[in-house]
């Protein structure tokens, strides 16, 4: 599809030719990756962040109880997604120096040693070196989404470092990490070729988003070759520049990406269409805004992954990214089963094995 196209179906209003993309995207999904649902348990091992991202509910600014994980209650969570039958772990955390490349070396050999779980990392902007140095401890994964293509836009949701360290970590400089290195672009390249199944993905909505850009955002999906795409709507967080309205970066009311449910089963469609054997999410935030059947749907129009939560549930109501997250209160057995009693409702059933991309 070329990018007019895409724009054209992202502005589409139509449910019956809607109807028709999902049943072509349900078709591809089916073809391509199989009726197998991928489960990822997630782990949530630090929610302190050295940024100032303006939309983001864990941002330094942001006055909330902060902790981390020790080795030992992420090592205890593994073990758990082992007992429940998934075949990945995902530990994500907000940029925290001090989770360190030791520290998170060490628990991927001791989950490689012991177990037979895919290793994905969700920790941010971090150096080649630790890069590097997690690839060559075994991790087989890393998501890093770009959240849109539109440069202008990028940078001014994402602002320079917190100066106050009032979320006890060092500074991103000690990393080496200055101001112009901050491009994810770059980053999902150098994660390519280190041997890393690569994710990336986007937000739908965000203030001064265009159709336009976000159709470049898919295009840029096959272009990076991703094995993974998350894709999810952005939801206003009032304590955030972003939410509050304090940062208000103003297109055209026409031109603007609503934010919600029908703009994300349009664009996981056309990201399964145009990237057919990609792992593509149900993400959290879709099903923040539809409790009810988000996910399923998500599934049933492109989406063959979700990612269960399994941080414990002390931690899990403090991973606050964006109010009334789903699942906040729910332990992770509730999550398992929950999931699989949602899976099977569509049809469809849980995958075996590592899932990586075939
Ligand atoms: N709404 C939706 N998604 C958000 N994320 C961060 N803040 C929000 C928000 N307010 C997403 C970003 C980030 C991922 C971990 O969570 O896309 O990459
Ligand atoms: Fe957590 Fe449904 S997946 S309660």
């Amino acid at each position: 599809m070329r990018i007019e196209e895409i724009e054209f179906w992202l502005r589409e209003q139509n449910a019956q030719k809607l109807a028709e993309l999902y049943k072509n995207a349900d078709l591809i999904r089916k073809e391509n990756v199989g009726d197998a649902v991928h489960l990822r348990g997630l782990i949530e091992i630090s929610n302190y962040c050295t940024r100032a991202c303006a939309y983001c509910g864990l941002n330094c600014d942001q006055s909330i109880t902060r902790y981390r994980m020790s080795h030992d209650e992420i090592i205890k969570c593994a073990k758990e997604a082992v007992e429940f039958g998934y075949g990945t772990v995902v530990l994500q955390a907000g940029e925290d120096p001090r989770v360190t490349q030791d520290f998170i070396a060490k628990i991927i050999k001791e989950i490689k040693v012991e177990t037979d779980l895919a290793v994905t990392l969700s920790l941010g902007e971090r150096s080649f070196d630790e890069l590097k140095a997690w690839k060559m401890a075994g991790a087989d994964r890393y998501l890093l989404r770009f959240e849109t293509s539109d440069k202008k836009l990028f940078n001014l949701i994402h602002p320079a470092d917190c100066s106050a360290s009032s979320c006890d970590s060092t500074p991103t400089s000690s990393r080496g990490l200055t101001a112009g290195s901050r491009d994810r672009i770059a980053i999902l390249k150098e994660l390519k070729q280190l041997g890393y199944e690569t994710g990336s993905g986007v937000m739908l909505g965000i203030p001064g988003q265009t159709y336009q850009s976000l159709a470049n955002d898919i295009i840029l999906f096959t272009k990076l070759d991703l094995d993974m795409i998350g894709i999810g709507p952005y939801i206003k967080d009032p304590n955030t520049p972003l939410g509050s309205g304090a940062l208000a970066p103003y297109v055209n009311a026409e031109d603007q990406v609503p934010s919600g449910e029908n703009i994300t089963y349009k664009a996981v469609a056309l990201t399964r269409i145009m990237r057919p054997d990609a792992n593509i999410p149900a993400t959290s935030a879709l099903a923040t805004i539809n409790k009810a059947n988000g996910r399923e749907l998500a599934l049933m129009r492109g989406a063959n992954v979700v990612m269960p939560n399994l941080t414990p549930l002390q931690y899990r109501q403090h991973y606050t990214i964006y109010p009334d997250k789903a699942c906040i209160n729910e332990t992770a057995d509730m999550c398992k089963d929950c999931l699989a009693a949602r899976i099977a409702t569509i049809g469809r059933t849980i995958g075996k094995g590592q899932g990586g991309r075939k």
